[in-house]
């Protein structure tokens, strides 16, 4: 079998190497062809462009397979907790209990933010998005920590950036919706787990003891992991991409939050959720006619479709499922969710929905559980962002430690041909 692929271009063939990964993908390596022929390749979105070599993440989207580092995803999500993937992120492997043990311990002491950073807080207006304000509380970050302003340090110093940025986010991201309610914001507690802190810092108060719910734990520690990493989507490729300029962590990650923002990207999440009510209150639950305004592009379905998966997202698959669960245990009974399968249903029986191969997404089902544990909606990428963060920082670090290229595509220009300059008096 050839391990060549060649190119004919004006009459000229040019050979060019293939790559094949671990899971026999296979690229054709078209890194040489501008040097050699004077063409480029082009690909808007990158549809069908690898962007690098990876380790962390596999999906195989024709057949909704999704692993980290080698493990199914839905092993990690029903047997793992959410610092464990962490390191198997980080780190490559999953840790033995020592291992776990020393990196909860860090994590744990390094979750306090600076007294400042609530200044931060202070200026922005009553009922700012929280993640505009994520964005600019990570990129400040980098203000209070000086010494990660140089991401080519050593690899100590790298990684107590990167365990500081992933211990104080959940400080941050619950300092977020104290500040959307009005109430203080409580510290952290180093008697609990990076989970259950964040739980604490979020849904405790002042006033009395917090007693967290094991199935609120489980089910959360379950959303982190699932969100964890999706290898090159737009957030990871943004930080890499922004990485790639020797650009800080701290900069490159709010990058990423700014990326994932995007209603197309991870703020479907809270999109989901909007239109679930707007079906409600506004359609009269009439999945039929929101399925047949999604045909005429006059609506989008948010969590449907996905640029890699032309089947079922494996994350939705376990969400639904777990949706059903959790709402039972903690006793919420919520008709968005029996909308939700009626227009899942609706659309997976309709040929507009089939042709294209559309499935429900990891954001189609998640809004209902958030809701269920009593986020408010604008707060759900945040929560993405919280889960995504060690996905992110990986991609990063394995993209320094090789020390890639800066990232910078190519273009066609097709603006005007080289034309006189005109003096303004004369301009009509
Ligand atoms: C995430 O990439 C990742 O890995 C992302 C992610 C991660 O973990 O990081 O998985 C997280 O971002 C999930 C996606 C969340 N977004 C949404 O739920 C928003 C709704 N979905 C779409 O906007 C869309 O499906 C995308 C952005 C997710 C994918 O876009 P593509 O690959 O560019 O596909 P496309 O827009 O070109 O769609 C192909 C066709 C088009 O119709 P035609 O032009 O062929 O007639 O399908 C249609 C689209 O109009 N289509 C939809 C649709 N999604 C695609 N029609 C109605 N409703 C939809 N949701």
């Amino acid at each position: 079998m050839s391990d060549k692929a060649i190119i004919n271009l004006e009459g000229k063939p040019y050979e060019l190497p293939v790559i094949t990964g671990t899971e026999n993908e296979k690229a054709v390596d078209i890194s040489k062809l501008r040097a050699q022929s004077g063409y480029i390749t082009f690909d808007e979105g990158y549809k069908n462009t690898g962007a690098t070599i990876s380790n962390i993440t596999f999906l195989d989207g024709e057949k909704g397979i999704l692993r980290y580092r080698g493990y199914n995803i839905e092993d990690l999500a029903e047997k793992s907790s959410f610092t464990e993937v962490m390191h198997l992120l980080l780190y490559g492997e999953l840790p033995d209990a020592d291992q776990l043990k020393a990196f909860e311990y860090t994590l744990t002491h390094h979750t306090l933010v600076h007294e400042n950073l609530k200044k931060v807080f202070e200026v922005f207006p009553t009922g700012s998005h929280p993640m505009g304000q994520l964005m600019t509380m990570i990129a400040a970050l980098s203000s209070f920590y000086p010494d990660s302003l140089n991401p080519n340090k050593n690899p100590e110093a790298t990684n107590l950036t990167i365990m500081r940025l992933l211990a104080k986010m959940p400080t941050i991201a619950a300092m977020i919706q104290k500040k959307g309610k009005g109430h203080p914001v409580l510290y952290p507690q180093n008697k609990y787990d990076y989970v259950t802190n964040f739980l604490y810092m979020t849904f405790g108060n002042v006033s009395e003891e917090y007693v967290a719910d094991p199935v609120v734990v489980d089910a959360m520690n379950k959303l982190l992991i699932l969100h964890a990493d999706h290898e090159q989507n737009c957030s990871t490729s943004t930080v890499r991409m922004v990485g790639s300029s020797h650009a800080n962590l701290y900069a490159s990650i709010g990058a990423g939050v700014a990326s994932l923002w995007g209603p197309r990207h991870g703020g479907a999440n809270q999109e989901v959720l909007e239109m679930l009510e707007f079906i409600r209150d506004n359609d009269k639950g009439d999945v039929k006619k929101v399925v047949a305004e999604a045909k005429d592009k006059k609506r989008l379905l948010f969590g449907f479709g996905h640029r890699v998966y032309k089947n079922f997202d494996p994350r939705a698959k376990i969400l639904k499922k777990s949706c059903d669960e959790i709402l039972a245990k903690i006793g919420v009974s919520d008709p968005l969710l029996a909308i939700a399968k009626e227009l899942e249903e609706a659309a997976l029986n309709d040929p507009y929905f089939i042709e294209r191969k559309l499935y429900p997404n990891v954001d189609f089902y998640s809004g209902i559980i958030y809701k269920a544990l009593g986020f408010p909606t604008s707060m759900f990428t945040v929560l993405f962002a919280m889960g995504r963060l060690p996905g992110w920082i990986s991609q990063w670090k394995e993209m320094r430690e090789k020390n890639e290229d800066i990232g910078r595509p190519r273009q066609i220009y097709t603006g005007p041909v080289q034309r006189p300059f005109v003096e303004i008096a004369k301009r009509k």
